[in-house]
């Protein structure tokens, strides 16, 4: 089947809450989907992200009662918890010092090599400016420092330790999007999920403490009576503005 293109797949994409029980989809394509996901822009290219892939039916069950039985999760087929690793900061910080590292040894001009040094800068110095923190006490700090020399000149404002949380979360929503519109163009159906007991499903998988859950996607194929009700939007003229 030919895959539909993103205009069709946004049309075609609703939260489903129905899963059809006799309809499988397959592990394979679904982990496809994710690493399309794992393409999504992220801030700093970051990549404080996991999906943690649920295929076993016993798992599922368990990680469903945590969604509190909501039909979207206990009638998916498979689900898809996307992860925020905020923890991982310095763990990703690396890698990306390496890979520009490696970048610029391939190339020999001088024009790189100051281009080299600026995002050695921005990754050196910027960006644990942003995400080392102590407990929010230098968060705490970097605030009131931002609002006073703010006043003279625009600065980057968001630096305390609510902010970069709301960043990170940020970037992972925007890869379980990409991951809903990748399945929707294959024609498999997704529903994205808040309601659950995150403490319990951390348990489950595994994570940290430091880690928190951004969704959990229900995945499967919708049943007839799987959509609640044509799609609602509050008119553009609320929500579109030019300027
Ligand atoms: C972050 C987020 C959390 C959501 N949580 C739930 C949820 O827990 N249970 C549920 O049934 N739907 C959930 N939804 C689905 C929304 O209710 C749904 O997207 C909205 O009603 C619009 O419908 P549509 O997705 O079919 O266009 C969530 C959606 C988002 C983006």
């Amino acid at each position: 089947m030919q895959e539909k293109s993103v205009s069709e797949a946004i049309y075609f994409r609703r939260s489903v809450r129905i899963y059809d029980p006799t309809k499988l989809i397959e592990t394979e394509k679904v982990k496809k989907c994710i690493n399309q996901a794992m393409l999504s822009p992220s801030s700093s290219n970051m990549q404080l992200w996991e999906f943690h892939h649920i295929i076993s039916e016993d798992f599922k069950n368990k990680i469903s009662k945590y969604c509190f039985n909501q039909p979207a999760a206990k009638t998916a087929k498979q689900l898809v918890v996307v992860v925020v690793r905020r923890d991982l900061w310095r763990n990703r910080l690396s890698s990306n010092i390496r890979n520009i590292k490696s970048t610029f040894s391939k190339t020999e001009k001088i024009e790189s090599s100051k281009q080299e040094k600026k995002a050695l800068y921005y990754y050196q110095k910027l960006v644990p400016l942003i995400y080392s923190d102590f407990i929010g006490i230098k968060g705490f700090f970097k605030k009131i420092y931002v609002k006073i020399f703010g006043i003279f000149k625009p600065m980057y404002q968001e630096v305390s330790s609510g902010d970069v949380r709301v960043i990170t979360h940020k970037s992972a929503a925007l890869a379980a999007q990409s991951f809903m519109i990748s399945m929707a163009a294959i024609g498999y159906d997704t529903c994205p999920m808040e309601g659950f007991d995150s403490k319990r499903i951390k348990k489950q998988l595994n994570l940290p403490s430091a880690s928190e859950i951004s969704m959990i996607i229900g995945c499967g194929i919708r049943k007839n009576n799987g959509v609640y009700g044509e799609r609602f939007r509050v008119p553009s003229s609320e929500t579109y503005h030019v300027h």
